[in-house]
């Protein structure tokens, strides 16, 4: 990989023309620190027809072709989860910086030999968990790490969406929603308390071997998260932390959060400290508009985690980081020792 310069261009290329990679891309190209060079697909026509939306942009016909490109500096991998490893391996071994979409592999096994491979090669690495780039998100954990609502007793997390039974994937290894949904809700839990001192579960399992519905208790010595996930119903989809001193809230859904709820019982104003939060992200959120979207966004929280991921992306390799703080490896590897083993529990 050529060495990054503080304050250049920084040039992507992206893995597959699925809705997701679509969608990536269309926040990526706001960014003035980053340049989509190439979009490659195994069907050329697919690169073509993808290429279309975004100007300037090349077509590949392969996934091997565009590693090669010696313009590209990151590859976002946006294939199938049971494609990621391979994917993942395509884009190192090419001496690119990788993003891959989540679940960042199938299993722990297939994480950590990716993740090898990036420090061997010193090569920047990290899982598309955009969820944890959303700001609402960001300010939960600020307001954790900074005692605001007191010491936390429970958090409950649910996300599910029903799907029809005769559309679920088969190429998962005998896994299911866990890796869909599941992958989001573990890996929150690990970014708000840590890893968990011991795991339970219980699953209801799908037509496939896997899992369609599954609940989880994380246990911490003063603590214990209880999550839900499912692809056999929809959920309510929100968060809620509750402490000695108050309460926290995420709305639906977590993982694009619209809203955070903060009650502090310390606080008897506490409504103001929530108006408070939702007066700050709006400027936030308006900055942002004015500078990117000029002003036209319909809904002004949609999809910001995508463009906070690629930013943070880019500030690590400004910074020459291996890894982001925000989403490091070892919580990646964490969320996937949890999730395998949900299934011989
Ligand atoms: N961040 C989020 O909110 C979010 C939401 C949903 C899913 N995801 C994740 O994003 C990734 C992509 O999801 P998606 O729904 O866009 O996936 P998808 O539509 O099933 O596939 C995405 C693309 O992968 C390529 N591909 C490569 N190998 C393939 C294979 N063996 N079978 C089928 N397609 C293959 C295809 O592109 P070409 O034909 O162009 O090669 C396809 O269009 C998954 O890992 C998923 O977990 C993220």
């Amino acid at each position: 990989m050529q060495k990054i310069e503080r304050n250049q261009i920084i040039k992507w290329g992206i893995l597959g023309t699925g809705k997701i990679a679509e969608q990536f891309a269309e926040q990526l190209v706001k960014i003035k620190a980053a340049k989509l060079i190439g979009v490659a697909s195994r069907q050329f026509e697919n690169a073509q027809k993808f290429c279309q939306k975004f100007e300037g942009v090349k077509a590949h016909n392969s996934y091997e072709s565009l590693c090669q490109d010696i313009e590209i500096d990151v590859v976002y991998v946006s294939t199938p989860t049971h494609m990621h490893s391979y994917h993942c391996h395509l884009v190192l071994d090419a001496n690119k910086a990788l993003l891959c979409e989540k679940p960042f592999t199938c299993s722990y096994d297939e994480a950590l030999a990716v993740i090898r491979k990036a420090q061997q090669k010193q090569l920047f690495c990290m899982e598309a968990m955009w969820m944890r780039f959303n700001p609402c998100i960001q300010m939960a954990k600020q307001a954790i790490d900074e005692n605001k609502i007191g010491n936390i007793r429970t958090l409950h997390a649910e996300l599910g969406y029903q799907k029809d039974p005769n559309l679920l994937d088969t190429r998962l290894k005998g896994r299911g929603a866990s890796l869909a949904f599941g992958c989001y809700t573990v890996s929150l839990v690990i970014y708000f308390f840590g890893k968990p001192d011991t795991v339970s579960s219980h699953i209801i399992p799908n037509s496939q071997g896997g899992d369609e519905t599954g609940a989880l208790l994380l246990n911490y010595p003063d603590k214990v998260a209880s999550v839900f996930y499912s692809e056999g119903a929809t959920l309510s989809n929100k968060v809620s932390i509750y402490a000695q001193e108050g309460s926290l809230h995420i709305d639906d859904s977590f993982i694009n959060a619209p809203s955070l709820d903060i009650v502090s019982l310390k606080d008897i104003q506490s409504r103001s400290i929530t108006e408070r939060l939702q007066i700050r992200l709006n400027r936030i959120f308006n900055k942002i508009n004015s500078i990117i979207n000029h002003g036209n966004s319909v809904n002004k929280y949609n999809n910001i985690g995508f463009r906070s991921e690629a930013e943070e992306v880019i500030k690590c390799l400004y910074l020459g980081l291996l890894e982001s703080k925000t989403m490091p490896l070892n919580e990646t590897l964490s969320t996937h020792h949890i999730l395998d083993r949900i299934l011989i529990y």
